[in-house]
């Protein structure tokens, strides 16, 4: 009897749980057979911008700051004792023609040097071997000098030193390698002048030997590391405002950051003092990491590469429209974007084919798309981009040109050029949205009416802005539900890059940003994993997927969209849910390739509370969690506030 009741209660249970089970769950079709489009290759890719101590300081693993005594005041970041002078005559490099020169004291007991503390301090790394070179040469014939070279810990203590002759009156290169025995973010790097004469120094350089694929002047490898992982399609590069400068002298300008690194002429960085509150005074460009580098990293890590030329005008917010360079003087400039393609892509026959050829690389780079312009917008733009297209559409056909929107997502000066996009017969049109989280989720539907026949979108500059205006989970959140619309829509967006990619945590200006360090470690992001996870299974399919034959853009706060991969017949579902509750959906869907799920595996990245930020101090608050899923039954549980990715096999 008891045993009986007991069946009865279990059988009731069932009954309640399923009826509750069939009422909440939530029907999804996704149409596995009948793709809408193809997802491009450079759907995803990166946005690069010397911005935050990106380049100097960041990527590019240079420990020296000032390494060429070119910043205005030509000391700044170094420390000098003793007898230091700046000088000029005869330079060991032209377009960086001051040096220093160091003489001995007449004192035994003082001594003559330099100190640099690099960017916030140089970061060492025990056991790890570093780079020391210096150009230098003697005064006197039939002399020589010698340097100590010492590292210096953050309590001032020198733990490691080395020792160099100095024995020509030419400039020459001394290289020597030093092992840190200390890891510390905040080291130092001393340099004495120990015999009893004098002698100059140049271009004063420490690199980790262990670079990014192993390349003198090379990338810092974790950082570098990062954006592979990020699997990009095309890699955008060197800006944003930086290619215009505030000036059009500071512009960027790619024919200086070629060639031997020393004779790069160092550049103003306009991030110095766009904003009052994070104000650096000693933030230049090296173009140590300048085009070549760009297109290497390009090719080592699979994107693209899409360099963003100058047109002909600096910054628009701080500069009137008189200051633009008058169209009739623009020929130069063309000249500079036709000289960048025979760069990027003329064989070792031609004038700039040949000093690529000479930088290492004979084969081209392959270029296929260039942006003209930054964020420019108005008729002044347009009356520049059109002298442009004339001579690169007669002469490079088949280079995909990028036109800008402006600054805004819509608005006056947006609307003001699409049609002048269309009738320009630009390939991509660049997008830029910096909004908050309502804009990003209330426009999940963005593309889904833009017109198919007309250019194609590059959301090229966007972030989920929230009020703290830190990288916290709610702009992930809201950048993934975003990202949804993007990928429906993956035949009209041919590519989107996050912005800006990197910031230093103590020489930020701008934020949010995708990836943060400091000398030593870095922070991915939630919105890091947003984009790789996005990234990684982007796909080659779209698929549609829907809820009563509806796209889902925001019903009961979820997000969702579909691709399928032809090279690994995966498939992959991308749900997000902005609610505090689970949503669950029953997976519905016809194939005459089969209805049997496997290999399921989901990638879930979920809140721990809308403000909370992956930190230097606690990297991997948000990670994604990867679940292997026995269960054959297609029912989708999307946790609260979360992305989540299915991928199966059928
Ligand atoms: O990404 C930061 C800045 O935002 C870019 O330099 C500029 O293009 C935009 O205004």
């Amino acid at each position: 009897m008891r045993h009986n009741k007991l069946n009865t209660l279990i059988l009731i249970t069932l009954l309640v749980s399923f009826s509750l089970y069939s009422q909440t769950n939530r029907k999804l079709d996704l149409i596995i057979d009948k793709p809408t489009g193809e997802v491009p290759s450079t759907l995803y890719g990166i946005f690069f911008e010397d911005i935050n101590f990106a380049a100097d300081g960041g990527l590019y693993a240079e420990l020296i700051k000032n390494r060429s005594f070119e910043f205005d005041q030509n000391l700044m970041g170094w420390n000098t004792f003793g007898n230091v002078q700046v000088r000029t005559e005869d330079p060991a490099f032209e377009q960086n023609p001051h040096y220093v020169r160091l003489k001995a004291p007449v004192h035994s007991f003082k001594s003559t040097g330099i100190e640099n503390s690099g960017f916030f301090g140089i970061g060492l790394k025990k056991n790890t071997n570093y780079q020391f070179s210096v150009w230098a040469r003697i005064n006197q014939p039939d002399s020589l000098e010698k340097i100590r070279i010492e590292l210096i810990d953050s309590e001032n203590n020198p733990v490691q030193s080395a020792e160099l002759i100095v024995n020509s009156e030419k400039w020459k290169k001394y290289s020597i390698i030093m092992r840190s025995t200390i890891t510390e973010s905040k080291s130092k790097l001393r340099i004495f002048l120990i015999s009893k004469g004098m002698l100059d120094l140049d271009h004063v350089s420490l690199f980790p030997v262990d670079t990014y694929k192993g390349h003198e002047n090379g990338l810092r490898k974790d950082l570098a590391q990062a954006l592979a992982e990020l699997k990009p399609g095309v890699f955008r590069f060197p800006g944003g405002c930086i290619v215009e400068g505030t000036e059009l002298s500071d512009r960027y300008n790619w024919k200086n950051s070629i060639g031997p690194v020393e004779n790069r002429p160092t550049n103003h960085n306009r991030w110095e003092y766009t904003f009052k509150n994070r104000y650096f005074p000693d933030y230049y460009q090296s173009y140590g990491l300048g085009f070549y580098e760009y297109f290497q990293l390009s090719e080592e890590i699979g994107a693209e590469p899409l360099p963003i030329i100058n047109c002909g005008m600096v910054c628009q917010y701080i500069n009137a429209k008189e200051d633009q360079l008058p169209v009739i003087k623009l020929d130069p400039f063309i000249q500079d974007a036709l000289d960048l393609i025979e760069f990027a892509n003329g064989d070792s026959t031609t004038h700039w084919g040949k000093i690529r050829t000479q930088m290492g690389h004979s084969k081209p780079f392959n270029m296929k798309f260039l942006g003209v312009g930054n964020e420019q917008w108005g008729e002044e733009y347009i009356a520049r981009l059109e002298p442009f297209l004339k001579v690169l559409r007669k002469t490079h056909p088949e280079i995909q040109i990028i036109g800008s929107a402006g600054p805004d997502p819509d608005g006056k000066n947006f609307e003001f050029s699409w049609p002048q996009m269309k009738k320009n017969r630009i390939d991509l049109v660049d997008e830029h949205y910096y909004r908050n989280p309502e804009w990003f989720l209330t426009h999940a539907g963005r593309y889904d009416t833009y017109d198919r026949n007309g250019p194609k979108v590059f959301a090229g500059e966007y972030a989920c802005h929230t009020a703290s205006k830190k990288n916290d989970f709610e702009s992930a959140l809201c950048e993934s539900a975003f990202l949804t619309g993007i990928e429906r829509n993956a035949d009209v967006v041919k590519m989107a890059t996050y912005a800006p990619l990197f910031a230093h945590v103590e020489g930020w200006q701008w934020r949010p940003d995708l990836i943060w360090y400091d000398n030593l470690q870095l922070v991915k992001t939630p919105n890091y994993y947003v984009q790789q996870l996005f990234s990684n299974f982007k796909g080659t399919h779209i698929l549609k997927i829907t809820e009563n034959a509806k796209q889902i853009i925001g019903q009961n706060g979820t997000y969702a969209s579909a691709v399928y991969d032809k090279k690994t017949e995966i498939y992959i579902v991308k749900i997000v849910n902005t609610t505090t509750s689970i949503q669950n959906f029953n997976l519905e869907f016809k194939s005459n390739k089969g209805t049997h799920l496997r290999n399921i595996i989901t990638y879930t990245l979920k809140s721990i509370g809308l403000d909370k930020c992956n930190s230097i101090e606690n990297p991997n608050q948000i990670i994604p969690v990867i679940e292997n899923i026995n269960n054959n039954l297609p029912v989708l549980n999307i946790e609260p506030q979360s992305l989540m990715i299915y991928t199966f096999k059928l």
